[in-house]
């Protein structure tokens, strides 16, 4: 069982899936268009909403991508001084890959919290800790900026590609985190140059459907190449920056996997980078590449070591 902690409610979490219905993509994609249209949000107040899906393949996408990032991001909560005993809250923890490896990190003397504001993912994060019987982590349906936990609570907090989909708010998120966490704690920060994304394959519409998701993204505020301005914004967060260092992040999934770009496409619909007869035109080849192999996808990634004076 999940250890539920005075401030934490084990709320009811409504899932709701958000995988498009079992119908052809092109009328899919009309009815999601018109619902677009017809819901009339004014673009800024889309700015920064989390544009990929919460689904299944999307759970797979993010466990495949935490194995590959696993042997660099854990000595760096080490470094952070997670360790046993610790109490270390993950901010935007999916669900909840990394979270498993950090309560596996601070040991039953400690204690790993995970939110997100998504419900599916928090559902998800909570069934896979329970399957893998950690009972030193509890997981909460919140917003990092403005979760509610209890201020200098934490040793450490750790965000990792989360900053890249909140926009011009980068280092507002990191200031409330900051208060989560005791003077003289740490946050690591994890986050990649989505700029440079590569695929193992010659697949110019690959090329296409990330240009299109990077001018939607682009569009809607989010800094792509973030991993490299995470030293700034953690400074601007009036944190102290200990280490920065990089990796190449080469992921070599065992299970079907699509691109983040992929995922995103409600939105790349809806911002009109580009159109449903794209999606129709590439959504064979996301489905050939997803499983065959070898197929590798390639991205930067950065990580940021901050302390809280
Ligand atoms: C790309 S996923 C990364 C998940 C996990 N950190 C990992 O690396 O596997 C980003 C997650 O951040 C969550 N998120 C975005 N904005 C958030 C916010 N303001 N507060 C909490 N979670 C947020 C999203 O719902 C999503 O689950």
């Amino acid at each position: 069982m999940l250890k539920e902690h005075a401030t934490l409610s084990s709320e009811k979490v409504s899932v709701e899936s958000h995988r498009l219905p079992e119908a052809p993509l092109s009328s899919q994609l009309v009815r999601v268009t018109a619902a677009f249209a017809r819901s009339a949000i004014p673009v800024s107040d889309m700015t920064n909403h989390y544009t990929l899906a919460q689904d299944e393949q999307s759970v797979m996408r993010l466990r495949a991508m935490a194995d590959s990032a696993i042997g660099f991001e854990r000595p760096a909560w080490r470094d952070a001084g997670v360790g046993p005993g610790s109490r270390v809250l993950e901010v935007g923890c999916g669900p909840g890959a990394l979270l498993g490896e950090l309560a596996m990190l601070v040991g039953a003397s400690g204690e790993a919290v995970g939110i997100d504001t998504s419900a599916e993912a928090i559902s998800e994060a909570r069934s896979y800790l329970r399957r893998r019987g950690l009972s030193q982590v509890r997981v909460k349906v919140a917003d990092g900026f403005d979760s509610g936990l209890e201020p200098e609570s934490f040793d450490s907090a750790y965000l990792r590609l989360v900053l890249v989909h909140v926009g011009e708010r980068a280092a507002e998120l990191l200031r409330a985190v900051r208060e989560l966490v005791r003077p003289g704690g740490t946050i690591v920060l994890s986050d990649g140059d989505h700029t440079s994304t590569g695929i193992s394959g010659d697949v110019p519409e690959f090329e296409e459907l990330m240009n299109a998701w990077k001018a939607m993204m682009s569009h809607r505020g989010n800094d792509l190449r973030i991993g490299l301005h995470l030293p700034r914004i953690a400074a601007d967060a009036g944190l102290q920056v200990v280490s920065f260092r990089g990796h190449m992040n080469i992921i070599e999934p065992d299970v079907p996997f699509r691109m983040p770009h992929w995922e995103a496409r409600k939105a790349i619909v809806t911002d009109e980078t580009a159109t449903a007869a794209d999606l129709c035109r590439w959504e064979p080849l996301v489905e050939h590449y997803a499983a065959s192999r070898p197929f590798y996808t390639c991205f930067p990634s950065y990580t940021v070591i901050a302390r809280r004076l």
